[in-house]
């Protein structure tokens, strides 16, 4: 588990800003995808099809699908808690 009152940083890495910081809510449910967490959010997630893990165009952090981890994974391998967006 986490500290309650963490955030998710979202980082643009196109503008080089914060484009966001999203407190974590308390009961997230398990099953909820890092991409709709972002999406619910109001951060916008390239996608072409449509959170299957096919098309790739929803990677944070250069590497990770953000529809293929949950928000719960995503907090547990990434302790800094930053999503870096490289086209925001
Ligand atoms: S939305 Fe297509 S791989 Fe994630």
């Amino acid at each position: 588990m986490w500290p309650l009152s963490q955030s998710i940083t979202v980082i643009g890495l196109a503008s080089q800003k914060i484009v966001k910081i999203i407190p974590i809510p308390d009961n997230l449910p398990e099953d909820l995808s890092l991409m709709n967490f972002l999406i619910e959010n109001g951060i916008t997630v390239a996608s072409s099809c449509g959170g299957v893990g096919v098309c790739k165009k929803c990677l944070i952090n250069h590497t990770v699908s953000s529809c293929q981890i949950t928000l719960l994974e995503f907090i547990d391998i990434n302790p800094s808690l930053q999503v870096q967006i490289s086209y925001l």
